[in-house]
């Protein structure tokens, strides 16, 4: 998860009437631990929910919830709690406050906190489907963007009244990293990055088949940090268990060739192609229809194998490639295997790693291969490398005006 980007920044947290209030306990945790100061004001409605005394041991923090609170000196609760907040996160926003918000109403702390704020309105809604989807509530939230507020989600899915729908509050971890997003700085904005990541999955029968032990963790970090620097991020991902970045749109597929098909498809949109997936070199030649039977009287099996598609450099390859960004993973010599791969793989900038070792790790230490020569970054957690990964790709990129 990101944590760079909220270390430091205060934050005021408005909390509003639903359900969905208990998701805030644990927003409220992420935030913390990320080194945010958390201010929490509540509606009075919200303290049906959920008891300022909880939001007070979360946060560290007294809790407002009155404009009429007398522990504000010059009892200017209104403008004073938010004078240095990086941002004030309603959340959840119910309808009610949604439509407040839209017409610029005074009539409570949070809702006076937020006309007279001095900083940017993220609002988080939370309600039930027919809600979300009421004209009034549409007009609501089209009034919000177009004044400049952020709004975060909703989500589709089970909601507490029993109906699917949308309109249910993003989770707490989604909330945390679509804040995190807002505040990363914007290196890729504009641009369109493609991905792979993870293993491949090359059937041998329709149970059994080859795969490796790539997590999927540096390519989801590598995703999640591009969406945060302002990217619009489409991630191919082999079979891994990993929840997809927020913001991200995931394609899943299983087999090397599948991951070939779905990024030759896409990359023609592409401004950057990162291939971070452990793609299986070979696949069975005829995997079997059914399942390879075993008996004391049969021969055993025996496979031949066929090449895989390189989607690396088919991509390099392409007439007007996307700025091409592969990987490598080493378990030995990546000084010498690295930058001959580089060149074998015609792009121009290869990122190695000492591969095996980190599969599934959550550290790791690249060395970046250029044409200018080798650089090696220092070992951080994936998701600190992969927004150094991205401030390096961002540096290599051609002016926008060249760029297809
Ligand atoms: O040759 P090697 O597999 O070590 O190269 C690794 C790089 O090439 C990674 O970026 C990986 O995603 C990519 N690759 C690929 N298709 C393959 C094999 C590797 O895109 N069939």
């Amino acid at each position: 998860m990101a944590t760079a980007e909220l270390a430091g920044k205060h934050l005021v947290l408005g909390m509003t009437g639903g359900i969905a209030c208990y998701k805030i306990a644990e927003l409220t945790r992420l935030l913390t631990k990320a080194g945010a100061t958390v201010q929490v004001v509540m509606t009075e409605a919200a303290t049906q929910f959920i008891t300022p005394v909880t939001m007070q041991a979360l946060s560290g923090r007294p809790v407002y919830t009155s404009q009429w609170d007398a522990r504000i000196a010059n009892n200017m609760a209104h403008i004073d709690l938010s004078r240095e907040a990086g941002a004030i996160v309603i959340a959840p926003a119910s309808t009610d406050f949604l439509a407040k918000l839209a017409h610029g109403m005074a009539d409570d702390l949070l809702a006076t906190l937020c006309v007279a704020r001095d900083c940017p309105l993220l609002v988080v809604p939370a309600m039930n489907r027919q809600m979300w989807q009421n004209p009034a509530t549409q007009r609501n939230v089209a009034q919000l963007r177009a004044d400049g507020i952020e709004v975060l989600g909703p989500d589709s899915g089970p909601q507490a009244c029993g109906e699917i729908g949308d309109g249910r509050m993003l989770e707490a971890a989604a909330t945390y990293e679509a804040i995190a997003s807002f505040f990363a700085p914007k290196l890729l904005s504009g641009r369109r990055v493609l991905l792979t990541a993870g293993p491949t999955f090359e059937p041998l029968d329709p149970v059994r088949g080859i795969t490796n032990r790539s997590s999927g963790k540096m390519g989801f970090a590598l995703a999640r940090a591009a969406q945060q620097a302002g990217a619009e991020v489409h991630l191919v991902a082999g079979p891994v268990a990993l929840d997809t970045p927020w913001g991200v749109f995931r394609e899943d597929v299983q087999t090397a060739q599948q991951m070939h098909d779905a990024v030759m498809r896409s990359v023609a949109d592409a401004d950057i192609f990162i291939g971070v997936a452990a793609v299986a070199d070979w696949r069975v030649d005829h995997a079997s229809e059914h399942k390879i039977k075993k008996a004391a009287d049969r021969a055993l099996p025996t496979f031949s194998f066929v090449e895989n598609p390189d989607i690396l450099a088919s991509v390099a390859a392409l007439p007007h490639p996307p700025f091409t960004v592969g990987f490598a993973a080493e378990s030995g010599e990546l000084e010498v295997h690295g930058e001959e791969k580089r060149i074998r793989k015609k792009v121009p900038l290869l990122i190695g790693n000492l591969g095996p070792l980190t599969f599934g790790m959550d550290d790791n230490e690249v060395v970046l291969f250029e044409a200018g020569g080798a650089t090696r970054l220092p070992r951080a957690d994936k998701q600190t490398l992969a927004r150094a990964l991205i401030a390096e790709i961002a540096k290599r990129l051609p002016d926008t005006s060249l760029i297809r």
